[in-house]
């Protein structure tokens, strides 16, 4: 049961100023943090919507070096091209700030110096690489030298990309400093650590009662779960750096605090900047202490931890203090991630595309609806040019445009361009201003979980019901045999175009403002009323404006060329597949597929790929011997629901017998995935 609030305060990551924003990006938190704060609005709720750039961390001052400039010049030039992306894209943020902002460095310096004076933080001494010429502590990624454990000699100081082994940098064999190539010495260094620990218990209380609040996504609540077993360790929240948030200290100020101590400090140093920008100081005050407003943080999945723990643990130890009590999120929807064409985006392989780009191609509204019909929601999703162009063609164009558009040229045409007369409704009128109005409640539902491709869906879903409803009431024969009903019709549908631009309003921002002019309707679509999307509100005999196209379509040459553009070795291996001769479905139905679940893994000696698995099949436990071992810790698997083929001939691997074999896919890429039902299915459950 979900509390009721006054006010919301909603938040998206800060991305780093130190790159471009790509799809992957909007598809994780900033759409989906931008349809949910748009329909907020329209219901009217006072809600703001916080972000602003990241600007500091080690990664940014390695791009200052590499182009032989300062990381302030790289945080200027990201910060303007990202927050103009944003605003092509359509994003509402009431206020875009920065970290390097000195009202930010003064926020996180107050904040840190509240915990140490408490006696929070605690210092401790470490053995860090130091670099004699440079003069400064390394950081993990400044070192690089031979793995300890493969040998690889190019591994870095945070971890080896050959054998995924995390390393300490002193740990590394023959170090060199990625800044003068020395070899660097072995120094101590003191940082003061936040005893996250200590907030394990009372953040294990939040995280398990998050249920009880908005109903957190289950991945989300997965990561935490693993972190608490894991047991949470104390973190250092200083780092030995020139750029970023001096720690105010003077026997450490040669030292900033850790990124992310910082990062997470900006939503506050954001939403104070917005409430000098109103002339209103005291406003942050409103949303972040006053336990009456609904905060929620939009992320993607790799911040996780940050959010649901680091963040809530600093601020239940600022609310220890007792002088002013900081609210925690409400719901961290965060997303899965967003692939691009099959595969990961990557900078370095000019996989994927910025932001930017794209839009200096296609319109905002065309990318927005085609991300939010693939939002990584649950699990990790794509973006294929192919399906844009469906998305754009078959959906917006074919379904949507063409609805609005057939219903004003017919206007035009017939009724001089003017809202026509309603006359008495009929059942099949009656059920379509029904569908209005259940439409905006069910979407509105969905919106208020996070579901925000079902809503988006059923949205659309109305656009086609509108598009059968002209087809089926064929106004262009009553317009000759009854005129009045042919005018009840085009009424109806004009004022379901109403309804659309108001229900489509978060998702289509830049269209509804096209089809808000197009009724020549006065005021903003911006600031309509999301439950009166279904009212019969337009004025009989007002003027309608010209209609103009709201979607084009995409040639397949537009597209083509694109697919072709991508790096080579993806239109290498769209080498024709060779499929096994066709067969029978009698051929098919002989195989036995059954739901196992996995209650023992563990490796089969002597041998690096096999693994032995116990699995129940509803009343049926049996021994099955499978070639994942490079793939899955035997871990992984254990409590996994699996298909198994139940009626396999039995066999003998390395000795051991195997009764069933386990279905897992694999590509040319030499990934491998063991199948897995997409909702709980219980085992001895049939699989055809
Ligand atoms: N800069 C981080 C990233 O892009 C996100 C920081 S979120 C914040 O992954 F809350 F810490 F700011
Ligand atoms: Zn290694």
């Amino acid at each position: 049961m979900s509390r009721q609030f006054n006010k919301i305060l909603v938040t998206a990551a800060l991305p780093y100023a130190n790159g471009k924003i790509h799809l992957g990006h909007l598809a994780g938190a900033y759409l989906p943090a931008d349809i949910y704060v748009r329909y907020q609005r329209l219901l009217k709720r006072d809600v703001i919507f916080i972000c602003g750039s990241d600007e500091h961390g080690v990664p940014i001052t390695i791009t200052a070096e590499q182009e032989k400039t300062t990381p302030q010049a790289i945080v200027d030039r990201y910060h303007e091209l990202n927050k103009k992306a944003f605003e092509q894209f359509g994003m509402s943020f009431d206020n875009y700030s920065r970290t390097s902002l000195p009202l930010h460095h003064d926020t996180a310096s107050e904040f840190f110096l509240k915990l140490y004076k408490a006696g929070i933080l605690k210092e401790k001494k470490e053995k860090q690489l130091y670099d004699q010429k440079a003069g400064m502590f390394l950081p993990d990624r400044y070192v690089e030298g031979t793995c300890p454990v493969c040998a690889n000699p190019d591994a870095r100081g945070d971890q080896c990309e050959k054998c995924g082994t995390f390393l300490n940098p002193i740990e590394l064999k023959n170090p060199k400093s990625k800044i003068s190539g020395e070899t660097p010495t072995v120094k101590e260094t003191t940082h003061l650590y936040f005893p996250l620990g200590d907030y394990q218990k009372k953040l294990e209380e939040y995280i398990s009662g998050a249920d009880k609040r908005d109903g957190w996504k289950e991945n989300v609540l997965q990561y935490c779960r693993s972190w608490f077993k894991d047991g949470l360790q104390d973190r250092a929240v200083t780092r030995d750096l020139q750029w970023g948030v001096k720690v105010p200290l003077e026997n450490l100020n040669d030292k900033v605090l850790y990124v992310w101590f910082d990062a997470v400090l900006g939503y506050i140093s954001s939403t104070k900047e917005l409430s000098k920008i109103k002339g209103n100081p005291d406003l942050w005050k409103e949303y972040w202490l006053d336990p009456s407003t609904k905060y929620v943080a939009f992320i993607g999945k790799d911040n996780v931890v940050f959010h649901c723990i680091v963040f809530p643990a600093m601020l239940m130890a600022w609310n220890e203090q007792n002088d002013s009590t900081y609210i925690l999120p409400e719901n961290v929807p965060a997303n899965e991630f967003l692939n691009f064409e099959g595969q990961k985006f990557s900078k370095s392989r000019g996989w994927g595309i910025d932001v930017d780009e794209f839009l200096a191609e296609f319109p905002a509204d065309a990318l927005r609806y085609t991300l939010t019909m693939n939002l990584p929601e649950s699990r990790d999703a794509d973006f294929y040019w192919k399906d844009f162009q469906a998305r754009v063609n078959n959906e917006l164009a074919d379904i949507l445009g063409n609805f609005v558009n057939r219903t004003v040229t017919f206007l035009h045409k017939n009724f001089e361009g003017k809202v026509p007369e309603r006359g008495k409704l009929n059942e099949v009128d009656e059920q379509l201003i029904s569908l209005l109005n259940s439409t905006a409640k069910t979407a509105g539902g969905l919106f208020e979980k996070y579901k925000l491709r079902d809503a988006t869906l059923e949205i659309m879903n109305l656009a086609r019901a509108a598009n059968k409803y002209f087809n089926d009431n064929e106004p262009w024969k009553t317009l000759k045999s009854d005129r009045q009903r042919c005018a009840t019709t085009m009424n109806i549908c004009l004022h379901t175009v109403r309804a659309l631009a108001i229900l489509f309003e978060p998702i289509l921002p830049f269209s509804v403002e096209k089809m808000w002019k197009i009724m020549n309707l006065s005021g903003s679509v911006h600031d309509a009323v999301w439950n009166n999307a279904g009212a019969l509100a337009l004025q009989e005999g007002s003027q309608l404006n010209q209609p103009e196209i709201l979607f084009t379509k995409i040639e397949d040459e537009v597209i083509n060329k694109h697919i072709s553009q991508l790096p080579s070795k993806q239109t290498s291996d769209k080498k024709p597949l060779i499929f096994k001769p066709t067969i029978a479905i009698e051929d098919f139905q002989k195989i036995d597929l059954r739901i196992a679940e996995v209650i023992q893994a563990e490796k089969v000696q002597k041998s690096d790929k096999l693994l032995k698995l116990i699995v129940r099949i509803g009343s049926d436990e049996r021994q099955v011997i499978a070639g994942i071992a490079q793939h899955y810790k035997p871990e992984q698997l254990v409590g996994k629901r699996i298909v198994v083929v139940a009626n396999l001939a039995p066999a003998k691997l390395m000795g051991q017998e195997s009764r069933g074999m386990l279905l897992a896919a694999s590509d040319d890429q030499g990934q491998l995935a063991v199948l897995i039902p997409e909702k709980t299915i219980l085992d001895g459950g049939i699989v055809k």
